[in-house]
């Protein structure tokens, strides 16, 4: 296990490309093994979660390419998974398990689907409640992993999700894909829509209807369909760039250009959060490619930022930001005004349990906070000390306190660090090119 040393620094300067998007190569890599013909994926994510959805893809009969030049191409089975030698490993990867388990459970064979300790221990009735509506054969051990799919047909239904989750959305639309009849699933709270973008560019139908008043958003996809491959290029990913554009608010001379940069406005948010907490965002390009946004931006402290109040995330904020939670609370002691976390349950069942082990180490560096079952109150305006950090083996913990460990008196040592190749291999190298010491 890797132990990273992190020495604090006086600034944040330079420009950043961050690795392809975690979520939106995962779809990619599913649809483009279902479709028909070669899909070429340029950026496409370097963290080991979306490789663990292309090695399952391979196991299923797609073929897949890494070229010397970083693109990847996957020929797809048209329509047709064959039957795995042996058990999909999912790896540390909750979204390819789950949305994985929609893609397949109409497939007639028989599928069993592992993971790494951390994701055999996470819920996963939450996809087979749907699925078994549409008519799926799905057993669990205690409600998790291993997850044994016996593929039979499926048919339409009409689903409200009931937790705000995109790979639970993902899982039925990619059923419905391929099930009878038109299945049409309902969200109050708008996750991110990357699935509905990726269905349209691979050719699927799927109509859309945006929350009104009390009704919410409502989409609905024929079964039935083929899906054809593909060009297209992955944004960069806004959750890895987060570590960066919170970096960027501990020092007041930071600058920092991000280019090809995901800007999908149910990503975004943290955008307007950076903001409010004193940072001065300019949007200096955007594009659209396959109904994604694509842009460069660059971020600085706004002079005199002043926060009256601690900035408050709760519901429906707090679905949008889920990802960029914990380096927002690790960073959050070093604010003007601090910062309210709530209706955040949901972190406590990711990779880690993320409230409890951001509470632990905001402890070891000497903040202040009040942990709450659904989130933090952490007050600003504070200084930390280094610490010797427990990154849990999750990938988002050890990113989020080396920024910590930035602006904090003394070294830190984050332990466990090579978690962070889960999404983002590239971090400690990035960090070191960009931090002034
Ligand atoms: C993801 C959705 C989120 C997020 C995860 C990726 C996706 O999970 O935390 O990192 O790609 O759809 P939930 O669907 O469990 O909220």
């Amino acid at each position: 296990m890797s132990t990273q040393i992190i020495r604090p620094a006086r600034s944040l300067q330079g420009s950043l490309t961050v690795p392809g998007d975690k979520s939106i190569s995962h779809r990619y890599a599913m649809l483009a093994g279902l479709a028909e013909g070669t899909t070429r994926l340029i950026n496409f994510s370097t963290g080991a979660d979306p490789h663990s959805s292309l090695a399952c893809m391979e196991a299923l009969g797609a073929s897949v390419l890494h070229n010397p030049d970083g693109t990847i191409e996957i020929t797809g089975v048209t329509g047709t998974f064959r039957q795995p030698a042996a058990a999909l490993d999912c790896g540390n990867s909750g979204s390819t398990m789950r949305m994985l388990s929609g893609l397949i459970a109409s497939h007639p064979h028989t599928f069993t689907l592992v993971g790494d300790p951390s994701l055999t221990l996470r819920p996963m009735e939450r996809i087979r409640s749907p699925l078994i509506q549409m008519g799926a054969n799905i057993d669990l051990t205690d409600g998790h992993a291993p997850v044994a799919i016996h593929g039979t047909p499926l048919h339409a239904i009409d689903f409200t999700t009931p937790i705000p989750s995109a790979q639970v959305k993902t899982a039925v639309l990619f059923a419905g894909l391929q099930a009878d009849g038109t299945t049409s699933l309902s969200e109050s709270i708008l996750t991110r829509d990357h699935t509905e973008h990726a269905l349209l560019a691979f050719g699927a139908t799927l109509t859309r209807t945006s929350s009104r008043g009390s009704q919410p958003a409502r989409l609905s996809i024929p079964g039935g369909q083929r899906l054809k491959a593909v060009d297209a290029t992955i944004p960069g990913d806004i959750s890895s760039a987060a570590f960066f554009l919170c970096a960027a608010l501990l020092f007041p001379d930071s600058n920092l250009v991000l280019d090809s940069l995901g800007m999908n406005p149910t990503r975004a948010a943290l955008l307007d959060v950076i903001a409010a907490l004193g940072g001065r965002i300019k949007i200096l390009a955007v594009e659209e490619h396959h109904g994604e946004l694509i842009g460069t931006i660059q971020v600085n402290c706004a002079p005199d930022h002043r926060a009256l109040s601690p900035f408050i995330i709760s519901s429906p904020l707090t679905a949008q930001l889920i990802d960029e939670l914990p380096v927002l609370a690790a960073i959050a002691p070093y604010t003007a005004n601090g910062l309210i976390i709530r209706d955040a349950q949901e972190l406590r069942i990711k990779e880690s349990d993320r409230i409890a082990l951001v509470a632990k180490n905001l402890r070891a560096m000497g903040a202040v906070f009040t942990e709450r079952h659904d989130g933090l109150e952490i007050p600003g305006n504070q200084s930390l000390h280094g610490a010797s950090i427990d990154s849990g083996s999750d990938h988002r913990i050890a990113m989020a306190f080396a920024i910590a460990a930035l602006r904090a008196t003394g070294d830190s040592e984050i332990l466990d660090a090579e978690s962070a190749a889960i999404s983002f291999p590239e971090f400690f190298t990035s960090l070191d090119s960009l931090a002034l010491r």
